[in-house]
Order: C-alpha cells, then structure tokens, then sequence
C-alpha cells in the first residue's frame, strides 16, 4: 500500500492530566513547537491534505493555535468528551469513511518525535504481511504504563493496558509495549471499533481493545517491534517531556555541529526543528533560537540571546542579551549587547542597535545608528540616521499607533521625544531634549525646549 490510500488521525482530544498543565497535551511544548506540530511536520511528507485530527481538552485553544492552517483546522473532529482512545476513533469514523480510502493510520498525539521511517515501515510491513491491522511495539526493560502486548505462539493476541495487566492471569510481562501507532484496514476493522466496550479499571473506551477483538473475528494483526527506540515513547509525565526535549535538543545539535555551524557551550543551546543555519553560523549558549529563523554565513550570536521567526544575513552580529523577534536583521548590522528587536521591523545593511534599544515594526535605514536607550515604534527611518542615546517615538495616542518618519541624514539629538504622526525631513538636526509635536522640514533644525538661564546663585535664593 502506498501512502496516498491512507488516512492520517491523530488523537489528540485527551487532558494529559499528568502534565498539570492548564494548556492541552497537544500543545505543549518541545523546543518551543507544540507536539502537535511535530505531527504534522512528519505527517506533511506523506499525508499532505489527508491528515484528520481529533480534538477536546481545550479545543479552542488548540484552534486558535492552528487558525492559520485551514488545511488542517478544517480537518479537525471534536470528541466532546474524553471517553477513551477507541471512542475517540468513533467520533472520527463518519468522517473517515466519507474520504473512500482503504487504509487509516492512527497516532497517538503525544508521540511527536514518531519520524516518516518509522510510518513508512508500519505501512509496508501491514502490506507485506497481507494484515489487516498492524501497530509499532517497543521492546523496553521498564514498560511502566505502556500496554502489554500479548502474543501466542509469536502472534500479536491482545494489548492489555497497564491497569489491566495482571501477571497472574496474563502472565509474566512480555516488556513488549503498544506504541500507540496503528494502520488498519477501514473495511476490515471498522465494524469492530462498535463493540468496544468501557468494562475496564478506567471506565474507558480503550482502541487497544480492537485487537484482540480482531484476531478474534480471525483478522491478521501483526506488530512491528521497533526495539528499545526512544523516538516513539508516549509522553504521558513532565518528565518525560523533558528528557524527549533534551534528546531532541542533542540530536540537533550535533546534526548542526556536523554540518558545520559551530556551537560553543553546546549543553546549553536550544535550537527548534525548523530553524536553518547555514555552515559558517557561529553560536555561543546560553541562547535560544526557535521557529523559522534562518541564519546566514557569518552571522555570529553570542551569548543569552533569544531569536524567533528571525531573518539574520551574512555577517551580522549579535551581542549578548539580546531579543529578536519575527525580523530581519541585514549583512553587516551590529545588534545589542542588551538589544530588543521585535516583531515587523527590519535592519537594513550596516546598520547599528545598541544597548537598551527596543524597536518594533519599524525600519532603521542604511547605516543608520540608535546606539543607547532608545524606543522605535511604527517609525521608518532612511540611511545614515543618527538617533541619540534616549530618543522616543511616541506612537500611542491611548488609542492608535501613529507613523514617525525620519528621513535620510537626519540626526536626532539625545533625549528627544517624537510626537506622532510626525516626520523629521532629510539632514534635518533635532536639538537635544526636544519633544517635537510637528514635521521639521529638510536641512532645518527642530527644537522646541525652555531656553536655559543661567543667574549667580546668591540672586537665585533672595
Ligand atoms: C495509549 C495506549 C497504550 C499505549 C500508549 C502508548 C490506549 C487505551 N492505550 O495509552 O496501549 O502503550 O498509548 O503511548 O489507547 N485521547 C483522545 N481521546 C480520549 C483519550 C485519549 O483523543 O478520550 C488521545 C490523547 O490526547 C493522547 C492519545 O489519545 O494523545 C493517547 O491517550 P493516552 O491517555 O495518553 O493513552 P495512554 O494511557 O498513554
Ligand atoms: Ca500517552
């Protein structure tokens, strides 16, 4: 069977109580991407359009998160409530069965690191073998709260969920655990997911009980026993979170260090899955890079510096303590030490921002500087600006955001407030200590402060 005839459902409706976290399961995070969105990430390559996912616990937060892909939000199914994995199947059958394909692979949502391989081997072994269902197993020397899987004779009996396992009746422990990951035929094992019952220790609808019920009815299970893979344990515990976390976090780290970013103080370097550098990058940790940020030849990130959805280009460097966010960052700019650069502004070339500056959707020109203490907000400043140490653009009236423009050449005296909507003309002067309320025209000098006086201190006390 080839991908194209199979479904992707992931259940993802569970409260992951053990977790003790307000947020669901699905949207916890690893490397600062939910679970969920690993999934997806490994789904992408062979159920691209065809992935179904089944939510509850927390629904609309899980929506909110996904409102930018309606691919995948369209597909989403409410199980209202959490009775179980093999009722959360239920819910999903309607619609499962409207798509007309033959094959459906079910995952576990909290089993994100779960990788195209390891599906594409469920797959052609359920087809090799001429299975009508077949599921990842583990073989673990510890199998904690994992369902045992039952064999006879070498064949795949039943999984009995932990809190059901009894040695006495079912015998010593095989440590052959359920992954949680499964491929079966719509037609052959759908009319068994009705008789699942909730006859158990948790009161639960368990999927794991379509296994015995189908060797039962004489169908062919099989499971595919990956050994002792970390990848595919459920993450069900915060500790569980974070040792997959850091087993993640190393495997990156070495992929990047191989091919030639080099990373300093590696045990304390966060890299997220979808950030690209390029060989050339060189990184010191503490520090953390996430989401889609890309890196350049040449870029240099020092120390206790955070970056997310960030652009940097060839040769830029950025000192330590620093925060970007969501920006792009030109060859040859200088950010920080102390820097806070966030989201919808762009550096171009050569341009410098120093300490305890913070800009946000706004553009600071060409080679131009704001070096100390400084706010640009909504401000579009042209090349070889000099912004001085304490300059604000004032761009909340209390209730909108307006524009500050600050054209070509211009040089903006220290402790100057801009009122906006306001423009400074190009090599236009702002005296220090201004607060300039209208445009200042090219080539003038702005200032709008009290003239200094200057009397013998004597007179002053009469
Ligand atoms: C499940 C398996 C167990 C296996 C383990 C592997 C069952 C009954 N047991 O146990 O055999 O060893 O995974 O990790 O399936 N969910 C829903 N709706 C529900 C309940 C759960 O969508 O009503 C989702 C959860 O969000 C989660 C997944 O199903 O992503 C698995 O549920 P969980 O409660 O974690 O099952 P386990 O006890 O770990
Ligand atoms: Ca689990």
């Amino acid at each position: 069977m080839s991908a194209s005839d199979c479904l992707a459902l992931i259940l993802a409706a569970g409260k992951g109580k053990r977790m003790y976290s307000d947020c669901p399961k699905v949207l916890l995070r690893i490397l600062d991407q939910p679970l969920l969105s690993y999934l997806y990430m490994t789904l992408e390559e062979d159920f691209a359009g065809r992935i179904w996912t089944v939510i509850g616990h927390g629904a609309d937060m899980v929506r909110e998160h996904f409102v930018d892909r309606p691919e995948l939000s369209s597909c989403f199914i409410i199980q209202e409530q959490p009775l179980g994995t093999g009722h959360a199947v239920l819910c999903a059958w309607p619609e499962i069965t409207k798509q007309g394909k033959e094959w459906l692979l079910i995952l576990n949502g909290d089993t994100p690191l779960v990788n195209s391989a390891h599906l594409r081997l469920l797959l052609e072994s359920a087809q090799k073998e001429k299975a009508d269902m077949a599921f990842l197993s583990l073989a673990l020397p510890d199998p904690g709260a994992f369902g045992r899987v039952l064999r006879r004779e070498g064949q795949v009996e039943a999984v009995i969920e932990a809190k059901e396992y009894d040695p006495a009746k079912h015998g010593k422990d095989p440590c052959e655990i359920n992954a949680g990951i499964y491929c079966l035929r719509i037609s052959s094992i759908g009319s068994l997911l009705a008789a699942i019952s909730n006859d158990n220790a948790a009161g639960e609808y368990y999927l794991t009980d379509v296994i015995s019920l189908a060797v039962g009815a004489g169908k062919k299970v099989i499971a595919v026993n990956l050994g002792n893979e970390p990848a595919l344990l459920g993450l069900n515990t915060v500790k569980e979170l974070a040792e997959a976390e850091e087993r993640l976090r190393n495997e990156l780290i070495d992929r990047w260090l191989e091919k030639g970013v080099l990373i300093r103080s590696v045990d304390q370097v966060r890299i997220g899955p979808e950030v690209y550098l390029e060989p050339g990058v060189e990184i010191t940790g503490p520090c953390e890079i996430y989401g889609k940020s890309q890196l350049e030849h040449g870029v240099v990130v020092m120390a206790n510096t955070y970056i997310r959805d960030a652009e940097l280009r060839a040769g830029c460097l950025i000192k330590p303590f620093s925060h970007l966010e969501n920006c792009l960052v030109s060859p040859g700019c200088l950010v920080g030490p102390f820097a806070r650069v966030r989201p919808g502004t762009v550096l171009e070339e050569g341009s410098m921002v120093g300490n305890f500056v913070e800009l946000k959707k706004s553009r600071l020109g060409r080679g131009s500087k704001a070096s100390h203490l400084t706010y640009l907000g909504d401000a579009e400043i042209g090349p070889e600006v000099n912004i001085g140490a304490g300059t604000i653009t004032c761009n909340y009236d209390g209730r909108t955001k307006h524009k500050t423009v600050i054209e070509a050449g211009a040089f903006i005296g220290s402790n100057t407030a801009l009122i906006a909507p306001v423009t400074v003309g190009e090599k236009a002067l702002v005296g220090a200590g201004s607060v300039i309320t209208r445009d200042v025209p090219a080539d003038h000098l702005g200032l709008s402060r009290g003239k200094q006086i200057n009397r013998p201190r004597k007179q002053c006390l009469d």
